[in-house]
Formats: C-alpha cells, structure tokens, sequence
C-alpha cells in the first residue's frame, strides 16, 4: 500500500513537471511573454484545457473516429472563440467582383499534388498581421509563374500589403486575392527578396522597374467542389478561402470535421488526393513547423469548411 502510494505520488510530480516544462517549452518555441503574472495564469488555464482538448481528440483519432490529429500549435493559449475573433479580422467580406470565370476545358486528373511539380514555393509565416489574403495571391502567382515561365521565384505580400489598399485591401486588416490580382494587373508585382516581408503594413515603397511578374487578368472560379477540382487539376495552385476553426490545433491527417464560423482565412488549394477518403491539400502561411510541414488536408466531401466559395480565383499571366 505504502509502495502504492510513493509511486502514484511519483507519477503525479512527474506529470506536474511535464506540465510546466510543456508550457515552458511552448513559450520558447513561439516566442510567448505576457504582460504579467496574472496574464500568463490566465494563459497557462487555456493551455491546460487545450492540452485536455488534444488528449481527447488524439484518442479518438487512435480508436479510428477521426481522421487527423492534433497537437500544440503556436495557437495553444488560446480560446477558441479567442482564436475565430483574431481570424474573423482576417478577410474583409467575400469581394463582389464580376469577372472572367474558369471554365473546364480538359478532364482534371485523378489526383494532383503541385509541390511535386515544382510549382509550389517555400511556406511562409505571415506572423501577426492579417495577411493571409496577400500570401494566398503570391501563391497562386507564384505556381503560374512555375507552370507558364518555368521561374522559381518568390513573391512579396508586403508590397500588397503597404501598396493594395485603394483596391479595397486593408494590409494587415484583411483583404481579397482579387483585390490583390487586380493591384498586380496594374502594377506588376516585386520579388521577396526586393520587397521583403514586415508583417506589418507602411508606406509603399513599389519600384515598377523591380517587377518581375506582370498579368493579364484573373479568372473566378464557380463556387462548387467539381468547379475547384477541374481549377486545380488542370490550371495550378489556386488561391482561396475558408473557414479557419478547424485548424487551431491541428497537427497532421484530413480534418473531416466541419468547422465553426464563416469564411476568414486564406489559403491555398495545391492538390487534392483520394486515399484513404478524398481530400484537398492546401498551402497554409502560418511558418514551416505547423501542420504537415506547413500544409494540411482537408476532406473534400460536402464543402467542408466552406473552401468552396466566391474567393476562388488564379491569375492570367501576361
Ligand atoms: C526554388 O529555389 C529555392 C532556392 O534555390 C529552392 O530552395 C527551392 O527548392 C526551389 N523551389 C522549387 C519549387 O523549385
Ligand atoms: C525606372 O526606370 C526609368 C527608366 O530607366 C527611370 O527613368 C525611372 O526613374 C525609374 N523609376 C524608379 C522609381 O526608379
């Protein structure tokens, strides 16, 4: 009995510990501070309780109920309406632009995953600014300038951040990719490395001379799941939107839950798969080490996450 009770004593102290060096480790990896004493303790009450949420989710994905698995994001002190209020600030409304749509003009292919075509560049981390507008347009940019020119080169969000704003973008407010497109029809669009990203928005600094892509237009794709396929299949990367919820705590697999909230976060579709169920991956900005190396899947039966909606565009080069 008294063996007994050392050992579960033991245990208890050992889990405790592992507690904090987890919390401890967290605040490392992502750079954490608080405010104050008061602040942090609120922090670590949510980074227990998301700890719980992963421990319950993760055994459920181990019995076979769910396909993807969760783990310590960079969101992890977060609440989850916490989480949606700081995304929902992401995206300023589904743009009303008429256009030039996609019309299929081939059968797409079963399955496609750009990255190993070339046509997918480094992922990014669009920090804290509410950018992913800007990274889903260089995406999409970035894949035609792979697929059309055979070029590999990485474009800036911060000129669409400081320099989009008359086309109805608000820099690290939100914005559209098509408001993105339209700035790039009109101004072209400088590299990286000219125009590095400052994940806060200032005062344009656009050289024309420095463009390096110019297009001619852009195409909206219709808002079904069989429209987004044959984009994807038969064009490229495609930039779009959907509704974020689902990822605060992913860590790996198809996410085959639908999620909370409307549309706020934009991404990018870079190919989709079958096995073992149908599903879309996607091009997230938020830095190498989250999700699958900066990706994640997402089923693609009935619309999860609304990825199928008005925001779904790609552009025309010039
Ligand atoms: C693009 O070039 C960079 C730097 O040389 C390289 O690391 C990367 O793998 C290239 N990407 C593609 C898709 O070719
Ligand atoms: C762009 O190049 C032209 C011609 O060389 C030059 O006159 C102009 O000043 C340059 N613009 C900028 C912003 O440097």
């Amino acid at each position: 009995m008294k063996s007994f009770i050392v050992l579960a004593a033991t245990i208890l102290a050992v889990s405790a510990l592992s507690l904090h060096e987890q919390w401890a480790d967290f605040k490392v990896k992502h750079g954490k501070s608080y405010k104050n004493i008061a602040e942090e303790t609120a922090r670590f009450e949510i980074f227990q309780q998301t700890l719980k949420k992963i421990e319950e989710h993760n055994a459920k994905y181990e019995a076979g109920l769910s396909s993807f698995w969760m783990g310590v994001t960079k969101f992890a002190d977060m609440t989850s309406e916490e989480f949606q209020a700081m995304m929902s600030k992401q995206i300023i409304s589904m743009p009303k632009i008429e256009g030039e749509r996609h019309v299929p003009f081939e059968v797409e292919p079963e399955e496609i995953d750009w990255r190993e075509k070339g046509a997918v560049l480094e992922v990014k981390d669009q920090g804290q600014c509410g950018s992913c507008w800007a990274f889903s347009t260089t995406g999409s940019l970035e894949g035609q300038n792979a697929i059309i020119n055979g070029k590999n080169i990485t474009l800036s969000e911060q000129q669409l951040v400081d320099c989009s704003g008359s086309y109805g973008n608000g820099g690290c407010n939100g914005g559209a990719m098509v408001y993105g497109l339209e700035y790039v029809r009109d101004h072209g669009i400088e590299s990286e490395d000219s125009y590095p990203y400052e994940a806060k928005q200032g005062d344009c600094k656009a050289d024309p001379n420095k463009s390096v892509l110019k297009i001619k237009s852009f195409k909206l794709v219709d808002v079904s799941t069989e429209a987004l396929k044959n984009a994807v299949g038969t064009v490229g990367p495609i930039s779009v939107g959907l509704s974020s919820s689902g990822l605060q705590n992913y860590a790996g697999g198809i996410i085959d839950q639908n999620c909370q909230g409307q549309v706020d976060h934009a991404v990018l579709a870079v190919g989709y798969g079958e096995s073992p169920l149908p599903y879309w991956i996607i091009k997230n900005s938020w830095g190498k080490g989250w999700g699958e190396n900066g990706f994640f899947r997402l089923a693609r039966a009935n619309n999860l996450c609304t990825i199928s909606n008005t925001m779904a565009v790609y552009p025309i080069l010039e």
